[in-house]
């Protein structure tokens, strides 16, 4: 079977809609085998199973961009995430000195469906934050804060990091970067995700009194005085992760009366009540990590996205993994990846006339880069 396209015309989506997960898995398979190494496919956790089944590596997305960064002799990355992952990955493996490492050629990153976005990341747009940090330079020096972007946003928010003494950070390095942070200034504005700022920063001893929550959407000083605002120490950006805020205390409360001993097991960007209540909280890496590393029948009740959960429960018989809410949670945006578009792009990709190619840009990329370099140093 040949996969170029003739007419040197990309091939439409429609068609791949209807073959069967076999045939798409073989095809995307061929994909694989022709492009060799020069290919890389990145699957996040949150990902369908059998998108995973065909990635060559998988991980949270501390690891999917060390993996970007350090990637080897590829020249084509699918990632198969969400936008914001892609776009993380483009700066990281087309920054300026991989670049000339290989003689200017570019990796070509594709997104296999655009629609991939995260409703969290698009609850921080760039006018917001610039206007934000305008705002407060009329009560406080913006010279002593330090901007801190949750990687699961847009590059133009990590650029304004970048060029504001600021830096990213993941849901498995926040406190060493709030750390970070404070040695550098003595208040941090933490956006786009509330609930990750406020655990992390009350693990650290701060108070909540000192932690007011900047609300975009409010006309004067994001909804806060003048005085909360020079008492605070982290200024909370009013966003939230959809899947994740639908977590309760009573859920909690209820899998512990029905299952004595069980372990609550929750991602940071669990709302608080939630979060204080749970025996352990960690990224998606940490939540696979502890659940690998228990004993034989110990019992879990696992907050964060469906997907991960059930492959957990799967790959773990002798453990008992629960779901820890009665109800469906998932990313749908996530889910939006599946066999037909990631086949369909690699087919366009193969045949060289990729789609959904995630080029962000150069200026963006370069700011970007530094406050994504400044987290890859934290320890
Ligand atoms: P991780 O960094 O833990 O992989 O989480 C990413 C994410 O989007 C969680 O909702
Ligand atoms: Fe965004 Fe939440 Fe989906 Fe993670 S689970 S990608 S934060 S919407």
């Amino acid at each position: 079977m040949s996969i170029a396209s003739p007419s040197g015309a990309t091939f439409e989506l429609a068609p791949y809609k209807s073959l069967d997960n076999e045939t798409l898995q073989a095809r995307i398979n061929l994909v694989r085998s022709q492009m060799g190494s020069s290919l890389m496919i990145l699957g996040h956790h949150y990902q369908q199973d059998e998108v995973i089944a065909l990635s060559d590596l998988r991980g949270d997305s501390y690891q999917l961009s060390k993996m970007a960064a350090e990637s080897g002799d590829c020249r084509a990355i699918a990632f198969c995430g969400v936008h914001f992952m892609a776009e993380t990955a483009d700066i990281l493996v087309n920054q300026p000195s991989k670049l000339a490492e290989r003689g200017g050629q570019r990796v070509t990153v594709i997104l296999p469906d655009m629609a991939a976005g995260c409703s969290m990341a698009d609850m921080a747009a760039i006018e917001q934050v610039e206007g934000a940090w305008e705002e407060l330079g009329e009560v406080i020096d913006t010279s002593d804060i330090t901007p801190v972007t949750y990687i699961n946003s847009a590059a133009s928010l990590k650029a304004f990091c970048g060029k504001h003494g600021g830096i990213v950070c993941t849901s498995s390095n926040a406190r060493a970067v709030l750390e970070w942070s404070f040695k550098r200034t003595s208040r941090v504005l933490f956006f786009p995700d509330q609930h990750l700022g406020r655990n992390t920063a009350k693990a650290m001893g701060i108070p909540l009194e000192a932690m007011p929550v900047w609300d975009p959407i409010k006309d004067e000083l994001g909804g806060n005085t003048p005085e909360a605002l020079k008492n605070s120490k982290v200024l909370l950006w009013r966003g939230h992760c959809s899947v994740h805020q639908m977590f309760t205390a009573a859920h909690v409360a209820m899998f512990r009366e029905k299952y004595p001993g069980i372990k609550i097991l929750v991602h940071p960007e669990c709302p608080m009540e939630v979060v204080d209540i749970a025996d352990i909280s960690g990224s998606t890496g940490k939540i696979i990590r502890e659940v690998e590393q228990a004993p034989p029948g110990t019992k879990w009740a696992i907050g964060t996205e469906l997907h991960l959960v059930n492959r957990l429960k799967q790959e773990h018989p002798e453990q008992e993994v629960h779901f820890l809410s009665p109800v469906v949670c998932m990313c749908a945006t996530m889910y939006r990846i599946d066999l037909a578009h990631l086949c369909w792009s690699l087919e366009n990709l193969a045949a060289g006339t990729p789609v959904n190619v995630i080029k962000v840009d150069e200026d963006v990329a370069k700011w970007s880069l530094v406050a994504l370099e400044r987290m890859l140093a934290v320890k």
